[in-house]
């Protein structure tokens, strides 16, 4: 909901218009949101006497029924539209679809739309209803953890486009936002693992009572998807419930008063330094979780070394990520990534490396004063700690699968990962499964041996393990040789978290 007011008056030549306007937009927490003793959403659609509902097909096959038979029960029809699973379907053709979907329902204005499921859901449906009209009013369900503590806190809908990760976007607030923890009992373990990851990010820089809490419960909560699973203990469905409840406290209080992502020195950027060029560099690309795990990780282990946290605080926080089966380091996170990825983050953050560092565990710090050679040397270092971890380090269930692209993966190479950066002179970020551990990109090739990339366009392309230049996820800019320049332009001004995820490299899919 929003609310205009503004001043016009006249200058020497021509007028002068300023304003404000009002945001207000509610979240309510609500366990099973679709039960048929729980009035909440038939409410919201009263007045409609109808109901169209955007999810996904997962979502649909899982959820479908009972949300048809909530919606029977309150006597009102509901129209679906599901959109296909995963990233790749994070685009503008099925922005579009939904739109469709919206003119055949004949949406009248005012009425909002009922989008169900995921951030990828709520990203991509959430924008169409931004687009629709240029503004059509949406209730929000987020379904997997990431949903709930922390794409469902922003106010920020996207799809990808052209290569880039949610290039296309606004600001549109949902009417409201309903969390309800109970769809997480039906959430694959690894989703939740990319959830867990996020709320330790915001325990570890604001928050040490959370921390406090995902330590003691770490492994519990996981196993029972934060209590929801059926037979869990009911105090720890309560520690979930409190902890859950102050994440999201914490991202709203350091968020709002940025919702358009003006200032630059973000708490909630910890992780999200180094992680947005790593994350895509494996083949298959790590899950968002571990990408950010591992940054946090190295993050903790360069205030170990400045003397910000100490050796206690150091233990805990790589210890929790072990524990969670989370990643903690990666043999491609190495001195390429470090100086590659400080070259993409200090054209997001405006020239400044804008750190977020826990000091002490349980608030945060910003750094701008590393080299790449001292940020280099402190990864010796990490690396010496992480070994010391469980799996050395590794993660469980670290890379992407169908269920994250929506398009079949091939399975890791046998050591778990790409063997190495491609080198193109023309472009930076193609990485391919290069037999011989390297591939040597030449003009926008990578040429492993058994290694195909792939294009955003869906295309497999690979005999001989091309990349596809300009629809592969080779990055698109032409770079000076060694140079890795795709998106100097990619989010200068602002620098959302969910975009320094990926817009730093452009979006890949993975084809067999
Ligand atoms: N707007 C923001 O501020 C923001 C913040 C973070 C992430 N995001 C975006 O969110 C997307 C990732 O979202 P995500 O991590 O929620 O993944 P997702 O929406 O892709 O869902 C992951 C998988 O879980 C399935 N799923 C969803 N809910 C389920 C449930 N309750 N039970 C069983 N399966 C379920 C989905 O069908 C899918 O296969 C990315 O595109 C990212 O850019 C946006
Ligand atoms: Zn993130």
């Amino acid at each position: 909901m929003s609310d205009m007011s503004a001043t016009v008056s006249k200058t020497p030549n021509g007028f002068a218009v300023a304003g404000y306007e009002k945001l207000e937009y509610n979240f309510a927490f609500v366990e099973g949101i679709f039960n048929l003793s729980n009035g909440q959403m038939a409410q919201c659609y009263e007045k409609w006497g109808r109901v169209l509902t955007v999810l996904d097909e997962n979502m649909k096959n899982l959820y479908g029924d009972a949300i048809q038979n909530y919606f029977d029960h309150y006597n009102l029809p509901v129209t679906f539209h599901a959109m296909p699973v995963g990233e790749t379907a994070k685009s503008i053709e099925t922005l579009l679809k939904i739109c469709d979907s919206m003119t055949k329902f004949g949406i009248i204005r005012k009425e909002p739309v009922l989008v169900v499921g995921g951030g990828l859901v709520t990203d991509v449906a959430g924008f169409a209803c931004a687009c629709y009209r240029r503004n059509t009013n949406f209730i929000r369900v987020p379904t997997t953890l990431i949903g709930l503590i922390d794409a469902s806190v922003s106010i920020k809908v996207a799809v990808n486009y052209g290569n880039y990760k949610n290039r296309l976007g606004a600001y549109h607030a949902p009417i409201w936002t309903f969390l309800d923890f109970s769809f997480l009992k039906t959430l694959p373990t690894a989703q939740v693992r990319n959830g867990f990851a996020e709320i330790i990010k915001i325990s570890s820089c604001a928050d040490i009572k959370t921390f406090n809490s995902l330590d003691k419960y770490c492994e519990k909560l996981i196993e029972t998807r934060f209590g929801r699973t059926e037979g869990s203990d009911p105090e720890l469905r309560r520690v979930a419930d409190e902890l859950c409840y102050d994440a999201i406290f914490e991202m709203l209080k350091l968020e709002t008063p940025n919702l358009h992502e003006i200032m630059l020195d973000r708490v909630i950027a910890y992780g999200h330094t180094w992680s947005p060029f790593h994350e895509l560099q494996p083949n298959p690309p790590l899950r968002h979780g571990h990408a950010i795990s591992i940054d946090m990780a190295y993050t903790a282990t360069l205030g170990l070394d400045r003397g910000m946290l100490s050796q206690e605080e150091h233990a805990r926080i790589l210890n929790l990520f072990s524990r969670a089966g989370l990643s903690i380091d990666h043999p491609l996170y190495d001195d390429t990534a470090i100086e590659k990825g400080t070259e993409a983050i200090l054209k997001t953050r405006d020239g400044a490396l804008r750190l977020a560092v826990p000091s002490p565990l349980g608030s945060c710090e910003f750094v701008n004063e590393f080299t790449v050679q001292d940020l280099q040397k402190v990864l010796r270092l990490h690396k010496k700690h992480a070994a010391k971890y469980a799996r050395g380090g590794d993660g469980l269930e670290a890379y992407v699968d169908a269920s994250d692209t929506g398009e079949p993966t091939p399975a890791p190479s046998s050591n778990g990962h790409a063997n190495g950066h491609a080198n193109g002179n023309g472009y930076t970020n193609g990485h391919s499964n290069g037999a011989n551990g390297h591939s040597n990109g030449v003009n926008g090739h990578s040429n492993g041996l058994n290694g195909h990339s792939n294009g955003v366009n869906g295309h497999s392309n690979g005999v001989n393990g091309h990349s596809n230049g300009v629809n592969g996820h080779s990055n698109g800019a032409k770079a000076a040789a060694g140079k890795r320049a795709p998106v100097q332009d990619a989010h200068q001004e602002n620098g959302g978290i969910d975009d320094l995820v990926n817009e730093a490299v452009p979006v890949q899919r993975v084809n067999v």
